[in-house]
This record gives C-alpha cells, sequence and structure tokens, in this order.
C-alpha cells in the first residue's frame, strides 16, 4: 500500500503514507491524536492556539516519543496577531525544532511565510472562499486547504459547500488542494480527489476516535448526529459557526440578536461531558461517522475505500 500514492503532491510535501490529513482542533489536537495519526501513516497536524509555548513544547515531544513519522503543526494567525512576543516565539521555535510542514489558518499567510519557506518549512494554508485561495497563493504557500461550508468550526458566511468550491480552486490555482469539510470515509476522499483534491483533511471524524481526547458524550453525539445534526450559527461580526445542533445551539439560532450566554466547550462539554448547555464544533460529516473507532481503522478503512471507489470507477471503461 506504501507506494500507491507516490506521484502525489502531499505525499511528497508531507513525507507521510497517505495524502489525509488530520485538521487541527483546538485542545483536541495534540500529542495522543495527533502521534496516532501520524503513526497510522496519515498527517497529524497539532493545534497551537489554546496553549502556551511550554504545552506546544512538551506535546510536541511526546508526540516524537511515540512516531518517528512526519507531522504537522498548525499557526492560526488571528490569534498570534493578538500577541506578537508569542508570534515571534512560535516561529522562532518551529524553525529550531525543525518542524517541516506547517498549516496556516484564520488569518493573512503572507506575515509568516518567506520567513518559514526560507527556513525549509512546507506552509499550507486554509481557505473558505476562491478569493482567499487567490490571495493564498499569490503569498506564496505551497498549498491549499480548501474547507467548504459543510467543514466544522468558524466559516465564511458565503456559504459555499465543497463540490463547487474545490472545482472553483481548482480552474484557477495550479497549488496542491488539501479538500476538508463532508469527508469521513473513503467514498467522500475519492470524490474529493475527482472534484480536483490532491488530498483530504478530516476534523470531526477523528473527534469520534478511541484516541481522541474528548468525554464520550461528545463522540456519542457525533456518531448519533443526522444528515441535519449541525447548524450554522452566525459569529459576529461577518463569519458563522457550525456546531451540532444542541439544545443550546438552538436557542442561539432562535435570539440571534440577544443570544444566551454558554458554558464553555471545553470545559462543559469536552472535558464534562455536557450535551446540552453548550455548543459542540462538528461538520455536516457527522452524518457519515456511525461508530467510535481507533484512528488507525479509520485510516486504513479510509485508504481501502478510496480505492474501492477507484475501482468502482474505473471499471466503467471495461
Ligand atoms: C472540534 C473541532 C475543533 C476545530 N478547531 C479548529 C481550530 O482550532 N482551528 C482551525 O483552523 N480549524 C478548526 N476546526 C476545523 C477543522 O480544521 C476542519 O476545517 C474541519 O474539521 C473540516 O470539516 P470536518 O470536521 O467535517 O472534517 C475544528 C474542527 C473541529 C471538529
Amino acid at each position: 500500500m506504501g507506494q500507491m500514492f507516490a506521484d502525489n503532491p502531499v505525499v511528497a510535501h508531507t513525507g507521510a503514507r497517505y495524502p489525509i490529513i488530520q485538521a487541527p482542533m483546538t485542545w483536541i489536537a495534540r500529542a495522543q491524536l495527533t502521534a496516532a495519526v501520524s503513526a497510522a501513516g496519515g498527517i497529524g497536524v497539532m493545534e497551537t492556539s489554546s496553549v502556551d509555548l511550554e504545552v506546544t513544547s512538551r506535546e510536541f515531544e511526546a508526540i516524537r516519543e511515540v512516531t518517528d513519522k512526519p507531522f504537522g503543526v498548525n499557526l492560526a494567525i488571528m490569534f498570534l496577531r493578538q500577541n506578537e512576543e508569542m508570534e515571534r516565539a512560535i516561529i522562532d521555535w518551529l524553525i529550531e525544532h525543525q518542524v517541516r510542514f506547517v498549516t496556516t489558518s484564520a488569518g493573512n499567510p503572507r506575515r509568516h511565510v518567506d520567513q518559514l519557506k526560507e527556513a525549509g518549512v512546507v506552509v499550507y494554508h486554509a481557505v473558505p472562499t476562491l478569493d482567499a485561495a487567490l490571495k493564498a497563493e499569490d503569498a506564496g504557500v505551497d498549498g491549499l486547504i480548501v474547507e467548504g461550508a459543510e467543514s466544522a468550526g468558524i466559516r465564511n458566511a458565503e456559504e459555499v459547500n465543497s463540490f463547487v468550491l474545490l472545482q472553483a480552486v481548482r480552474e484557477r490555482v495550479s497549488l496542491p488542494i488539501v479538500a476538508a469539510g463532508g469527508i469521513a470515509d473513503g467514498r467522500g476522499m475519492a470524490a474529493a480527489m475527482a472534484l480536483g483534491a490532491d488530498g483530504v483533511a478530516m476534523g470531526t471524524r477523528f473527534v469520534a476516535s478511541k484516541e481522541s481526547p474528548v468525554h464520550p458524550n461528545y463522540k456519542n453525539a457525533i456518531v448519533e448526529a443526522g444528515v441535519d445534526g449541525t447548524i450554522l450559527l452566525p459569529r459576529p461580526p461577518r463569519a458563522k459557526y457550525r456546531t451540532l445542533k444542541t439544545p443550546a445551539a438552538l436557542e442561539v439560532q432562535e435570539n440571534p440578536d440577544n443570544p444566551p450566554r454558554l458554558s464553555n466547550a471545553i470545559d462543559a462539554l469536552y472535558i464534562g461531558g455536557d450535551v446540552e448547555n453548550t455548543t459542540g464544533t462538528a461538520g455536516q460529516s457527522a452524518a457519515l461517522v456511525h461508530e467510535i473507532k481507533p484512528v488507525s481503522a479509520i485510516i486504513e478503512e479510509t485508504v481501502s475505500g478510496f480505492w474501492r471507489e477507484i475501482d468502482r470507477l474505473a471499471a466503467m471503461r471495461t
């Protein structure tokens, strides 16, 4: 299986066996999950926005203790811009620790891309629109993570879904594309590749994995969610936010001008398992997640399902 993605630009850039990325997720994408994804042949991406550099360093070393396989680090640009000292420190730290693959999100990558690339770091930037994709290409990034409106978390208010967004970006941009949003298995991966992607990123699928550190109630809420199990809530001033349709999320939807104050999701849901009184980040892909599984099974089944779909389509020629 190892050679099967040999000509793939995401595999070439990351050094992983498969072009399957575990999306960065606040608090969740730390050593336990990220190491498991990389050890299984995918590309774990560690988040850095919910902790200080000391914790980031500890998590980084913990991943290195578990696996010698490649993994990436995410920089949330908007978050870093609020703290210039942290911004400088983390860029220096990335370079010093010879991190080879960085994803940037939530902001303009131009600010960091030259310095990182000069140090030999491959930079992929997450974009929710065609316009942002063109700007990122212009800034000199090595690849794009194209996030459709199906995706979990903070979304663009324009709500363009992956089916059109991937094709629109592919028409105009020649950089490697990683598709994010709406993908939880090999069928979704094959579809994304047909629409122009070179790899996929999954977030929600990995939240409901054995190695994900969140409370079982959150994982089970993802497993139980149907195709209408998530909603997009307003996230002032301009964005939206995709979350599980919890009672608290519905209350926010019904009272957009005077939303209720919700419990902090990390404390209440991730740690406490309360799925009633807060929102819980999840994508529409939750409808395709039917079981909590070990990360290795998720990766293996995604790869085998991908080739099954490719064979099914190729058989149309015979
Ligand atoms: C629980 C959770 C937390 C997330 N947190 C972040 C984050 O901190 N930064 C970020 O860029 N994206 C974040 N995302 C979005 C993912 O990076 C990715 O775009 C998304 O999960 C793809 O859609 P999917 O969940 O349907 O696979 C988060 C997603 C989830 C499920």
